[in-house]
């Protein structure tokens, strides 16, 4: 170890150059450098206003903390190991410009209340990122929606067709999807944004601080009202996370539908170059790298998840050094969350094309309108439990030989019962078998265009 610990005159010799490795915290923390900076600015200002240091000093501290900022902006700070953690290299750096008085910046608190409030300052702005990210993702969803109101394609139940639906209402369930997200991240960020600082260690200070004071300029809407509990909360990490892996879950099942969508078996779409890549020994492959990706990143940030649980289990009141932990999952879940949002927004708004005329053909080729017929004999009186078999039946009669149903003769169909009329024919087409269903929330077209509206109407909420 080339240089001494802040700590080092309670302690006889040096650390260990591979302890000092693992113990260090520089080389991930240093991501907060801007909010640690920011958070100490608040403080400093405090213990003046508070009159713990003089006006001058106050001052003395903010304006050297200002000029760490713009020397790390502009690459001349670059802490190394021997900083330790963000927090000891900004202070180091600090005394360093403005001499002794630098020394007090840390009256009246911990690094343990500041790792809290340096992480939620971040977290703070990254919600808001991906908040506007999900705002983004769902424009292109209403926009591709908007065009595709009347493209049926075949609807699922066990991956097996099961009715047809508008495309633009498949679109719309990703929507809501990621509306659920936003909503969420604002709950989050609702106890994200309590401040911690002033928690001291863990017991509070014998200083005469004024933890609002901070808040306020930081601008937290509370702060924690037990020191214990502000300086080893990680809730918020936690649900967070949450909110993260439920984003990739939403993001994971699309991708998948892409991958299906874009193989030789379904063939809905067709990928663009732009966003598709090719294989090096196949010639003729094109491969759904993205959403592949996207699902694949999925994993990690559910790992994160658990990870930061696991942490938290176990802890003991209060701090405790596993907390340092926290940080490398926070961190790559935001930039993965960040990375697969932006990701998939470019493939919907650029990187594939839905195939219409195979689309077209898709939701005509199979018995996904069984349900219509029973529908239509269920309307003209026969109980739908009854109206069901008669329908299997006619399904079964069907296959056997080789039609679908709209290759009935009329006769065929009042055999089987004589509430049919010659208007079966238009009922069971795709495009009335969708329009039909108009029930609220349906994919009848008439409910579709009304969701786009109510869609537009929920993105205009900021
Ligand atoms: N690097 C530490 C962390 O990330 C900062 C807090 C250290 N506190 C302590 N008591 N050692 O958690």
């Amino acid at each position: 170890m080339t240089e001494k610990q802040t700590w080092s005159q309670r302690f006889e010799s040096a650390l260990h150059p591979a302890i000092a490795r693992f113990n260090a915290s520089i080389s991930f923390d240093i991501e907060l450098i801007e909010y640690d900076i920011t958070g100490s600015q608040a403080h400093a200002k405090m213990l003046a206003h508070t009159g713990i240091i003089s006006h001058e000093e106050g001052e003395a501290l903010f304006n050297g903390l200002e000029q760490v900022r713009q020397e790390y902006r502009q690459g001349q700070f670059q802490p190394g190991v021997d900083a330790e953690d963000v927090h000891f290299a900004v202070e180091k750096r600090l005394t360093e410009i403005v001499g002794d008085v630098g020394k007090k910046l840390h009256t009246a608190r911990s690094r343990n209340d500041q790792v809290g409030t340096d992480t939620r300052l971040y977290l703070r702005d990254q919600i808001q990122q991906i908040r506007q990210q999900l705002r983004n993702w769902q424009t292109v969803l209403v926009d591709i929606a908007e065009k595709n109101v009347e493209t049926l394609i075949p609807g699922y139940t066990h991956l097996q067709r099961a009715q047809p639906v508008s495309l633009a209402h498949h679109l719309l369930a990703y929507f809501q999807m990621a509306q659920r997200d936003w909503e969420r991240l604002e709950d989050v960020y609702s106890r994200v944004n309590i401040s911690p600082l002033g928690c001291g260690a863990l017991a509070g200070t014998t200083f005469p601080i004024n933890r609002h004071y901070t808040a306020n300029l930081l601008h937290f809407d509370n702060v924690y009202a037990n020191s214990l509990d502000g300086v080893s909360d990680r809730d918020f990490a936690i649900e967070f996370l949450c909110a993260a892996s439920i984003i990739m879950v939403h993001l994971s099942r699309l991708s998948e539908e892409i991958i299906l969508w874009a193989s030789e078996e379904f063939r809905f779409i067709t990928l663009k170059d732009s966003c598709a890549t090719g294989s090096s020994i196949m010639p003729q492959k094109k491969n759904p790298d993205v959403p592949e990706l996207v699902r694949g990143k999925t994993g990690r940030v559910f790992g994160h998840l658990q990870a930061m649980l696991v942490i938290m289990k176990g802890l003991p009141l209060a701090y405790n050094k596993d907390l340092q932990e926290d940080k490398e999952g926070i961190f790559d879940s935001v930039n993965t969350v960040k990375a697969c949002l932006e990701a998939m927004t470019i493939l919907l708004q650029e990187g594939l094309e839905f195939r219409h005329q195979r689309l077209a053909t898709a939701v005509t080729e199979d018995f996904a309108n069984a349900t219509d017929v029973a529908d239509y004999l269920a309307a003209r009186g026969v109980p739908f439990r009854e109206a069901y078999n008669i329908v299997g039946k006619v399904v079964k009669t069907s296959i056997i030989a080789g039609k679908l149903l709209k290759d009935l003769q009329l006769e065929e169909w009042q055999q089987i019962h004589p509430a049919f009329a010659a208007d079966i024919y238009e009922a069971i087409t795709p495009r009335q078998v969708v329009a039909a269903r108009n029930s609220y929330g349906g994919t009848g077209f008439e409910q579709v265009r009304q969701a786009i509206l109510n869609a537009r109407t929920q993105l205009s909420v900021k």
